[in-house]
């Protein structure tokens, strides 16, 4: 086995209780625990970034949903990138950098088929987690299979600034959009997404009601709608959508700290009269688009018509916050804490 220096212990966080409504910071405990050697076919992982998503405030409730809940009083899990540190899996070297499930830690021991090796010279180690990772190929997968998108449709995408909507507004712009309207949380968001990003037109959620500022900002009514956020958003582009419209239902944020069922939207039943589609999606299903995606994404990373931000927060003591940020809309881009 191969081995280089490791503590005995590392730091991970635990779920301590569920919140109720708006997670706070007594909702999290930092833990110091022991780090297991890896038996065979396993490897020891140097966490270098770590990912907090949106999907994470969900398995902190204690319903049955498509990923299982968080225990309490249990190490977290997540998205993450390290370093080997110690090996007992063949094809598996100290050194190699490897992408896996076991984040909220400083160090984890896993089977090595459950991690994915990962090149740190093609682009930056913590983009695994983001533009060539799960929030990527959301936007690349929801926006191209789910939503049908086509040449000449015009897009509308909520949480237009972070991870994945700030992809999915540049990816239907490099693909032959004829508009693309985004909608964020600041002034700052709002003059990004038309400045850096390309986006056609873009409104502040908070200004004025989301039905006026779509419909100002899209005088020509919209062909797809990428929805990242639900509510008064999902509304507003219902009545918005021309006929044949075509809704990709990636997320909801706007309503993932409610503690009682949301009144919007209420104008659902027209989807019937204009024949809309809408569509749930979770990103496992489009695993196949992987190769295509990477290869797509990384040539437009690198001749520069793609561009990409990430929030870095430092140190495993910061990560609870970095979640709670993130659902403050504290990030640009994608949200990830460095080790
Ligand atoms: N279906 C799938 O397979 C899948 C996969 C990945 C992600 N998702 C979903 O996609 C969405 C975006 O995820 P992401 O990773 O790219 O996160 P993100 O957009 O980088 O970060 C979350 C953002 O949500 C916004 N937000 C927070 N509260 C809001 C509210 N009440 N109304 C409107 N916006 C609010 C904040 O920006 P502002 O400053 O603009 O408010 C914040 O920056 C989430 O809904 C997530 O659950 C789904």
């Amino acid at each position: 086995m191969a081995t280089q220096e490791i503590p005995t212990t590392g730091r991970e966080w635990h779920l301590a209780a569920r919140p109720a409504g708006r997670p706070v910071p007594s909702d999290f405990a930092l833990v110091e625990a022991p780090v297991r050697q890896p038996g065979p076919g396993e490897i020891l992982v140097r966490n270098a970034y770590l990912s907090v998503d949106p999907y994470m405030r969900g398995r902190m409730n204690d319903v049955k949903s498509y990923v299982p809940p968080f225990a309490i009083g249990a190490a977290m899990d997540g998205g993450a990138v390290g370093y080997v540190v110690a090996s007992a899996a063949e094809g598996f070297e100290v050194g190699d950098a490897v992408l896996h499930g076991l984040g909220w830690r400083e160090y984890a021991t896993l089977p090595a088929a459950q991690s994915v090796k990962v090149d740190p010279e093609l682009a930056p180690l913590s983009y695994y987690l983001g533009v060539l990772g799960m929030p990527g190929l959301t936007a690349y997968a929801g926006l191209l299979e789910v939503a049908s998108f086509a040449e000449g449709d015009t897009v509308f995408v909520s949480g237009a600034a972070g991870a994945v909507g700030s992809l999915v507004g540049q990816i239907a712009r490099l693909k032959g959009a004829a508009r693309v309207i985004g909608s964020a949380g600041s002034a700052d968001k709002v003059a990004k997404l038309v400045d850096d990003y390309g986006f056609d037109a873009a409104f502040n959620y908070k200004d004025a009601p989301v039905a006026e500022q779509l419909a100002a900002a899209a005088p020509d009514g919209i062909d797809v709608y990428f929805d990242n956020v639900g509510g008064d958003h999902l509304e507003a582009a219902i009545a918005s959508l021309n006929p044949h419209g075509r809704v990709t239902l990636c997320g909801a944020i706007a309503q993932y700290n409610d503690t009682s069922a949301p009144a919007a939207p209420r104008n659902l039943a027209a989807a019937i009269g204009k024949r809309l589609r809408l569509q749930g999606m979770l990103v496992r299903d489009h695993a196949a688009l992987q190769p295509q995606f990477v290869a797509e994404i990384a040539g437009w990373l690198k001749d520069g018509s793609l561009r990409y931000d990430e929030t870095v927060v430092e140190g495993v003591e910061n990560t609870a916050e970095a979640f709670l940020g993130l659902l403050r809309g504290d990030n640009t881009g994608k949200m990830v804490v460095k080790l």
